[in-house]
């Protein structure tokens, strides 16, 4: 087991680059599954994450050529139609390999889907549309898995009940190589899948977003091979512009697009954040203070749920009185406790609303209503150090982000988290000048 030890305080200073998208590449990894030809893709981020995804796909029938940023992924033919369960426990988009293998094998047998612990995380409105386009899936809770055959998959139209990401991916996997035309309404409208279409799309793939919230599949008969390259990763982006803002507003971000995180921006500049473009860099930091302000999380085009853990410590150094509503996960505030015992003063509470069950993304049924869904931060806290520990992998990015700023030596186990969507975190942050150390943890090995 590893750990970080980081001695905080210290200004940080210098370029880094942004690594291509985690909640991409694991999708364009899956869509090359779908051709018999080879799929290159490039700006790979090196995650572990990705190097799980890449071991299933092999074990499925793939080749995979590994360079540097690039792999090239070629799946003759389909050898193996089942996940094992400790993969899917690993990795949430395992479960998204149902799609390649429904329609290449007619058969799958794949595990109810892990990831980061962040909420109950059902794939219930997945299933419902994979089986509206002819699939029979059945779930045995014996052994958690999801056993799915079809003789072919057809186009149908289904409405999503609310917002998912890897859902709506999952139905456009599904859709393309379907006979006839898929519609998706209330289809979620991350950039992330707008991404996974123009690679599909670059594989010959039919398929066009006909408004915000409604995407148009015409299934073909085949696909071919294509080179992509992965979009920039928002979130690392933001965890970095909030990891400049707050060790003195010296971090030059290379080549990063904007475009996609306006909502950020937009709370950054009311917090008293600004940012200078120049040449193809951005830097962010802090005017002067740090004003309180209150976030609703919501999906795209909104405050995303992954950018809430980094915003509170910001906001444990504003004036006053911040808030945080979580409505897309019932269980994202895994970081608070840890916080607190760095001098934080955070406290839940559930604020009330009016239509609980239309406001909140996830089922609001009996076991999510107990947790609570906000949090308020009382500034402006000296931070300080601590032993830490990460439930999950923007949490993880949020108790580095506090190390960096607390003032004496912190100790943070379940790094692991962290190696789940961010490449070589510690390194680029040691070379920006933080003092950050791995160090093998031997505790209990004899
Ligand atoms: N939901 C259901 N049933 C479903 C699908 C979703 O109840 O069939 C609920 C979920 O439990 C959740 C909410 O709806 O409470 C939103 O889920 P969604 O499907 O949109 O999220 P996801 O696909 O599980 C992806 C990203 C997340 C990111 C969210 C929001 C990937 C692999 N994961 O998750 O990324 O936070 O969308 O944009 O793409 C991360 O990178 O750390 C991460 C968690």
């Amino acid at each position: 087991m590893k750990k970080y030890i980081i001695n905080g305080g210290k200004k940080l200073k210098g370029e880094t680059g942004i690594s291509g998208s985690k909640n991409v590449v694991l999708k364009a990894v899956i869509a090359a599954c779908l051709t018999d030809e080879e799929v290159e893709l490039s700006n790979i981020p090196k995650i572990s994450d990705f190097y799980t995804l890449l071991d299933l796909v092999k074990r499925i029938g793939a080749t995979v050529r590994l360079v540097d940023h690039r792999v090239a992924i070629k799946l003759s033919k389909i050898k193996e139609n089942s996940i094992p369960i400790e993969a899917g426990a690993k990795i949430r988009t395992s479960s998204m390999l149902l799609s390649p293998l429904l329609l290449r094998a007619h058969s799958a047998v794949i595990p109810n889907p892990g990831g980061c612990r962040i909420g109950a995380r059902p794939i219930d409105w997945h299933i419902k549309g994979l089986e509206k386009m002819g699939a029979r899936i059945k779930y045995n809770s014996r052994d958690g898995y999801f056993y799915a055959t079809v003789n072919g998959l057809v186009g149908t139209t289904f409405r999503f009940k609310k917002n998912t990401h890897t859902g709506t991916e999952t139905l456009i996997l599904a859709g393309v190589c379907a006979q006839g035309r898929t519609v998706l309404e209330n289809a979620a409208q991350e950039p992330e899948i707008d991404d996974l279409i123009k690679l599909l799309n670059a594989m010959g793939a039919r398929i066009r977003r006909e408004n915000p919230r409604s995407i148009i599949i015409d299934g073909v008969r085949k696909l071919h091979g294509a080179h992509y390259r992965i979009m920039q990763d928002r979130n690392e982006l933001v965890t970095f512009a909030l990891a400049s803002a707050l060790t003195g507003g010296g971090i030059v971000i290379k080549n990063a697009g904007l475009t996609h995180v306006s909502s950020f921006l937009e709370k950054f500049k009311e917090v008293g954040g600004a940012w200078e473009e120049k040449d193809s860099t951005v830097r962010f930091y802090l005017k002067s203070r740090v004003f309180p302000t209150d976030i609703i999380t919501s999906s795209y085009p909104g405050f995303m749920t992954d950018w809430q853990g980094p915003w509170a410590v910001l906001m444990t150094q504003a004036d006053g009185t911040s808030t945080i509503h979580e409505t897309i996960y019932e269980n994202r505030f895994g970081y608070i406790e840890e916080l607190n015992k760095m001098g934080a003063e955070m406290s839940l509470y559930n604020p009330k609303v009016e239509h609980p069950l239309s406001f909140y993304n996830f089922n609001y049924d009996h076991v999510n209503r107990r947790y609570k869904h906000a949090v308020k931060i009382f500034g402006k806290t000296p931070l300080h150090n601590a032993v830490l520990a990460m439930s999950d992998l923007r949490a993880g990015a949020t108790l580095v982000l506090s190390a960096l700023i607390a003032k004496g030596e912190s100790i943070i186990f379940g790094i692991e988290h962290l190696d789940r969507g961010y490449e070589n975190f510690d390194k680029r942050l040691k070379a920006l000048g933080a003092n950050i150390k791995v160090v093998e943890d031997t505790v209990g090995i004899t």
